[in-house]
This record gives structure tokens, sequence and C-alpha cells, in this order.
């Protein structure tokens, strides 16, 4: 007689698995970097620019894209910066402590689709975590692309993330680092402005090229419409639309933009898709 299988139940995607933090960098004042090991064992894949649903047990879930490097089997990584109190918990986490993740969720950078041609980076503050995958992903396989420039615009000379990483982009992997912040001591010898500031100086063939932004919406808006004006097609132009979540799944509407959930159809969508959608992205 042949044994009946019953199917597994679905996994709840609801649950969140526990993960223990091994280690928290303090990468600014008010940002934290932290590296979390599954305590199945079993470790999260992700595509570039993706998120998690990260649970500080007792307080709440928050959206927070994963920041690590896709290319390297290690920890699973998040930068956060501390805004309210779910983020707050999370940076405040202690080595050995538990969270809970759900994910990986959403749409991806698509690398692949930018090799052949130039690839622009556009982060502002926090942004540059998403795109940081991104650009390991590059960096991993420069020769696929032709010139790649990554405009990085933070608050203050202070508030610059990832300073060692930026570094070895440039020197390793040339890739053309632009920093600029809005406020400077008299010290700072940069740049001082918008990121929009950067793109007349930058080397890349417009119609050529991919732009991957991710930041405020305004910066988004800003650099999406400048980078449009110098002939990038908006097919090519990647945003990430980091608007309020609750389920990350498709199921609760909370991150609803017209025909779009954000978690399911983006976070990162393309400005030709968008510009339909919102008054902000109109002139
Ligand atoms: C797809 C996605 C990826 C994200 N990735 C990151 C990341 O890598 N690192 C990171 O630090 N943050 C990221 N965020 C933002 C993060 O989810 C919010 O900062 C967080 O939800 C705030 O929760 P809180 O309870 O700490 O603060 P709250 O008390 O809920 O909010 C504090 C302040 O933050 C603002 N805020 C809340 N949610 C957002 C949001 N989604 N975007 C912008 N402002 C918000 C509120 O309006 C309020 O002013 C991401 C958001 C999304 C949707
Ligand atoms: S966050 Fe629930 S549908 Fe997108």
């Amino acid at each position: 007689m042949t044994a009946t299988r019953t199917a597994p139940p679905p996994a709840d995607p609801m649950l969140p698995r526990p993960f223990r933090v091994t280690r928290s960098h303090l990468d600014t004042d008010d940002t934290v970097t932290l590296s979390l090991e599954p305590l199945d064992g079993e470790p999260l894949d992700f595509a570039a620019g993706q998120f998690t649903m990260l649970h500080a047990f007792g307080i709440g879930e928050v959206p927070i894209s994963i920041s690590g490097d896709p290319t390297w089997p290690g920890p699973l990584t998040h930068t956060i910066r501390d805004v309210g109190s779910v983020t707050h918990a999370l940076v405040t986490a202690q080595v050995g402590e538990v969270v809970g993740v759900r994910g990986p969720y959403g749409t991806g950078w698509a690398t692949d689709a930018a090799a052949g041609g130039d690839v622009l980076l556009a982060a502002g503050g926090i942004g540059l975590a998403p795109l940081r995958p991104a650009l390991w992903e590059i960096a991993d396989r420069r020769e696929d692309f032709g010139r790649v420039v990554l405009l990085y615009g933070a608050r203050s000379p202070a508030d610059v993330l990832f300073a060692h990483d930026l570094g070895r982009w440039a020197d390793e992997h040339a890739i053309d680092v632009e920093i600029t912040v809005d406020y400077a001591p008299p010290t700072w010898r940069g740049r001082v402005g918008p990121v929009t500031k950067l793109i007349s100086r930058a080397g890349f063939d417009p119609p050529n090229t991919t732009a991957l932004i991710c930041g405020p919406e305004v910066m988004m808006t800003l650099t999406a419409n400048a980078l449009r004006g110098r002939g990038v097609p908006t097919d090519r132009l990647r945003l990430s639309m980091e608007r309020n979540m609750k389920c990350g799944v498709g199921l609760c509407g909370h991150c609803q933009l017209r025909e779009f959930f954000l978690c399911v159809d983006g976070p990162v969508l393309s400005y030709d898709r968008l510009a339909p959608l919102m008054d902000v992205w109109e002139f």
C-alpha cells in the first residue's frame, strides 16, 4: 500500500524568522549597521534592492532594505537610521539579541539589465544603504559595465555612510564617487549643495545610461527630472519608492499607489511607470 503524503502547510508570510544580532556597527551618530544570523542556520538569499520586514519583539515591525553584499555569503545586513520607536529599538539592539525577519520582499535594482552601458547611481542620505548591494554587484563584474558613477549627498561630512566602501569602489573598481553635503564645517574641502549639482560634472553617455536612484522623494524627483533632461531614457531611470508599509506582501493595501502595491510591485520601479501616477513627477 502506498502511503499518502500530505503537503506541508504553506509558510505563514506574517511569521517572522528569528535572527540573532552578531554585530552592531555605529556608522554615524544616528545610523547603525546590524549583522544578523538565522537561528535555524538557513541563509536568506536576496536580490540587490530588496527589503525585509524587521521585527523588534514587543515594539513593532518596519521595512528595511538589505544593505549587504549579495555576491558574498555573509550575514544578513541592514543599515538603519534611528527615526522612531521601532528603528530606535533596532539600532540599540545588542549583540546576542534576537530580532524577527520576514522576507526578502519586493523588486530589485536588476543590475543585469544595465550591463553593456554606463550606470549612474544617485543616493541621498540613508538611500545609499539600499544601493550598496547594487554597487557590490557592479563591482563584482565591473568589466560588464561602461562608466560607473556614484553621486552621493549626505547631510554633513559626519553623516557620510560607508566611507571604507566608497574608497574601495573608487580605488579598486574604477567607480567615480562624487560626494556632496548640505552643511559643512569650514574644514570641509569637498562639495556643498544638492546631488543634482553633481550631474553636470559626471562623465556618462545619457542615452546609454541606466540610473538607479534612492533617497527622499524630492531628491529622487529632482534627480530623475535632471537626468531625463540630459537624455537618459525614462525606462532606464529606476527609483526606490519607500512609502510606509505594514504587511510587505500585498495584503493590507497600506502601500498602495493607485494600481501599484509598492511592497510587491516595488519598491524599485522605473520612472516611466511611476510618472503617470504621481503629481509629484509632473512638470
Ligand atoms: C522598502 C523600504 C525600505 C526602507 N529601507 C530603509 C533602510 O534601509 N534604512 C532605514 O533606516 N530606513 C529604511 N526605510 C524607512 C523605515 O522603514 C522607516 O524609517 C521606519 O518605518 C520608521 O519606523 P519607526 O517606528 O522607527 O518610526 P515612526 O515613528 O513610524 O516614524 C518616525 C518618522 O519617520 C517617518 N517614516 C516612517 N516610515 C517612513 C518611510 N517608509 N520612509 C520615510 N520616512 C518614514 C515618519 O513619517 C516619521 O516622521 C525603508 C522603508 C521602506 C518602505
Ligand atoms: S504593505 Fe501591505 S499591501 Fe503593501
